[in-house]
């Protein structure tokens, strides 16, 4: 089967958990266009959305499906997204395709976090995919240097400009052994804005599809 066709089986596993009249909080990413996919085919059972990228925003307009400013949302009952990486206890690396401040947002605003990807995300331990980190461009140097200190290898993602108007630092080698602490160490630096370590507040499901169907993690 094709990854494409997993991560499809994954974020239509999600629809599931949607109920009438909720506002959905998602992610951005392959995997949350798919259910955005799907999402487009119950809009009519839900009141409206809040998206994590500006990019998903435009995809659930495209889709006819209301997008609300989160600060009108209240707390959101669900947030489905994908993940880089994946835990067994839920904990994730996100913030590949660079949203990860407003997917952090729209996690912690979530009743549930439903976690969707295709089993290749499954790791045992969170550090092979390189930790992005969004930072305030002044402190680039500063952050990276601190992060050298710690053993990681320091990268900036080339060309990039997040939503909110800041880099990315991807980190190569860094000991995640114990993602809250180092959630918590590297949010504590000056300029960093946010770490893709989502461990504090973890995935609540995790839906994992392989060639045998969806596995669930909760
Ligand atoms: C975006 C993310 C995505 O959820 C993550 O990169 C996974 O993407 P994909 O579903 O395309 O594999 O965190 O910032």
């Amino acid at each position: 089967m094709t990854t494409d066709k997993l991560k499809k089986e994954a974020a239509e596993a999600a629809l599931e958990y949607i109920q009438i009249g909720d506002v959905v909080g998602v992610g951005t990413g392959s995997t949350a266009n798919f259910f955005i996919g799907g999402l487009a085919k119950m809009k009519g059972r839900i009141d409206g959305t809040v998206a994590s990228s500006e990019a998903s925003a435009k995809r659930l307009r495209d889709h006819g499906i209301e997008v609300m400013d989160i600060n009108h949302a209240g707390k959101l009952p669900i947030y489905v997204d994908g993940a880089d990486e994946a835990t067994r206890n839920r904990h994730l690396i996100k913030g590949g395709g660079g949203a990860l401040t407003r997917e952090k947002i729209v996690a912690q605003a979530s009743e549930v976090f439903v976690c969707i990807a295709d089993e290749s995300k499954l790791v045992d331990r969170l550090g092979a995919f390189p930790l992005p980190i969004e930072v305030i461009p002044m402190a680039q140097s500063l952050v990276s240097r601190s992060i050298a200190r710690l053993g990681g290898q320091p990268e900036l993602r080339s060309g990039f400009t997040t939503d909110n108007g800041n880099i990315i630092i991807d980190v190569r080698n860094m000991n995640i052994d114990n993602p809250i602490e180092t959630e918590k160490q590297l949010n504590q630096m000056p300029g960093v804005v946010t770490v893709g370590i989502f461990a504090i507040r973890a995935a609540d499901v995790l839906l994992l599809s392989s060639a045998s169907g969806i596995q669930k993690i909760n």
